[in-house]
């Protein structure tokens, strides 16, 4: 049995991983939440939840006490472009909170999960087929932030023993929750404008290659590595992760193949622009499938396929029928 608090489970990522750990363990899943983020529907319904601030220290000890958590998956953070409109709150949540997350941890013996991503790079890591063990000179709050989240969680691993464990999240794509204001926020929005039937305004200019994933096989990622066996672990903080490597008319084109009456049209905006040209252009990740056996299951083809389907549906409009529209 498993207890396990996530906080920050109402967002794009938490509202999908916490159902998951809820299909997989039989203990207590704790929706962790802030006041104004309240969980709602099946989220609520099939399961603890409790207001958990990471800023709050005794907030996540109660919390951790009261249902004898052993496992916490840390989500609460400010995206790149948000995180560049408040730095300070930037750093408050994701240094400030992450040092109280693994306190309450070391003391409390749990095992600690926190994102990373491919934000820790910047204009002087290689851009190609980005090594696990690279220069991390990011220019952006967000980096700067997830850059000191993995010096901290490594430290806590070795002064302390903590075991913490995070991935180097790519751009995420999913049906479920809208992103919550990061660079690669476009490639789920492209998704939402075709079936809505509805002229695209692309924010990342034509070129611009980001790592990307689907969801699935992001929530696969963070469960494995959490079950992993330690002692094939010679990383920790962070592991590279990638499934598949795109510029906007790439996934435009993929569309298209079935959509053909999709359009797109460029309307670049410069701080995202900025911060997508400091990131790479593809990740290595054979240090992730040799120590823990990473295998990502979908490429853009089944992404778009699956994406196209779900939404369809969650708008009233099947793929048949949408498809049916076009000429
Ligand atoms: N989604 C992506 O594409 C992506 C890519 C790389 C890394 N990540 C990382 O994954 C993690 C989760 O990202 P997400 O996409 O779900 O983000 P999100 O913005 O959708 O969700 C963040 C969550 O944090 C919560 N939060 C904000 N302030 C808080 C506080 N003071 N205390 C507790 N919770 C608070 C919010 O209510 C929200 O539920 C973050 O660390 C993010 O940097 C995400």
């Amino acid at each position: 049995m498993k207890n396990v608090l996530v906080i920050g489970s109402t967002g794009q990522i938490g509202s999908e991983l916490t159902m998951e750990l809820r299909k997989r363990y039989s203990g207590n899943i704790v929706a962790g939440h802030i006041p104004g983020a309240e969980p709602k529907g099946e989220l609520l319904e099939t399961g603890p939840s409790a207001v958990v601030d990471i800023t709050n220290r005794e907030q996540i000890g109660e919390v951790v006490s009261r249902y004898q958590v052993d496992t916490i998956y840390n989500l609460a953070a400010l995206l790149s472009a948000v995180a560049e409109a408040k730095p300070q709150l930037a750093w408050k949540i994701g240094v400030d909170g992450l040092m109280n997350v693994l306190e309450v941890a070391r003391e409390k013996k749990c095992a600690v999960f926190t994102p990373s991503s491919i934000g820790v790079f910047g204009e002087n890591t290689p851009k190609d087929k980005t090594p696990q063990d690279t220069i991390c000179h990011p220019r952006t709050m967000y980096g700067v932030t997830k850059v000191s989240g993995e010096l901290l969680s490594d430290y806590y691993h070795l002064r302390y023993g903590v075991d913490t464990r995070s991935v180097r999240f790519p751009g995420l794509i999913s049906y479920v929750t809208p992103p919550g204001g990061g660079t690669t926020d476009y490639a789920v929005d492209i998704y939402y404008a075709a079936v809505q039937e509805k002229v695209f305004e692309c924010p990342i200019a034509a070129g611009t290659f980001m790592d990307m994933m689907y969801m699935p096989d992001a929530l696969h990622a963070a469960i494995q590595l959490m079950e992993a066996d330690p002692a094939r672990l010679k990383h920790r903080n962070s592991f590279n992760i990638a499934s598949m490597s795109f510029a906007p008319e790439i996934i435009y084109h993929k569309i298209k193949e079935k959509l053909p009456d999709f359009r797109m049209v460029y309307n670049v905006d410069p701080l995202r622009q900025a911060i997508a040209e400091s990131w790479p252009n593809s990740l290595d990740d054979s240090c992730a499938h040799e120590e823990w056996d990473w295998n990502p299951v979908y490429d853009l083809d089944a992404m778009t396929r699956d994406m196209l389907d779900k939404l369809g549906k969650r708008m009233g409009k099947s793929t048949a029928s949408l498809f049916a529209h076009q000429h």
